[in-house]
């Protein structure tokens, strides 16, 4: 698939088939992961791959209703985090360019996902009990939740209004 084609087709999917993906097509999205940039190119991030249905259920309980069908029906769940040691001060910019990696390679390999918020500053509570449920250390914080599966051809998606470039485009200056 071109690198354009992908980013411009690439959809939320929260709702997915009962079908299991082979660790090989999980891999190949991580492997995604690792090219993403990073702050000082410390590449600082960690990837917990959750299959057990028993540990989903807890983190989707922890991230709510609207999160619960997603993390529930996907076979596989990637929790994207980052070493704070490693990445102080752009932690959470650098696990949401590996986030971005793994979503549009997920979408490329035929799979769907959603990045749903691992890390709120506003609510701190969210990441220590994601971290209690993973048993991550302290220094390494959660920064997104990603169901990966095949997505359901019942998936009804709304056609995407996008912004018209020209009213976002500034040249020069603003
Ligand atoms: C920072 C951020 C947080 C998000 N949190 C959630 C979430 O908690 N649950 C969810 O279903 N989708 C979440 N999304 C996905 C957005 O709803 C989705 O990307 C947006 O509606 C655009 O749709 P698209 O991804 O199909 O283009 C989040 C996206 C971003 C960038």
């Amino acid at each position: 698939m071109q690198t354009l084609d992908c980013i411009r087709q690439r959809r939320s999917i929260r709702r997915f088939l009962d079908k299991d993906v082979p660790d090989n097509i999980i891999i190949k999205a991580l492997n995604a992961g690792l090219h993403a940039p990073s702050s000082r190119d410390c590449q600082p991030w960690h990837f917990v791959v959750v299959r057990e249905k028993q540990i989903r259920k807890k983190l989707a309980d922890i991230k709510g209703e609207d999160n619960i069908k997603p993390i529930m029906s996907a076979p596989v769940v990637v929790i994207v985090c980052v070493d704070i040691d490693a990445s102080p001060s752009r932690w959470i910019e650098d696990g949401v360019c590996a986030t971005e990696n793994l979503l549009l390679a997920a979408y490329d390999l035929g799979l769907g996902s959603v990045y749903i918020t691992g890390s709120k500053q506003s609510k701190p509570e969210i990441a220590a009990a994601i971290q209690k449920i993973l048993g991550l250390p302290s220094k390494v914080m959660p920064v997104t939740i990603l169901p990966l599966g095949y997505p359901h051809p019942k998936e009804q998606l709304q056609a995407k209004e996008l912004r018209a470039l020209d009213e976002v485009l500034h040249l020069e200056g603003w």
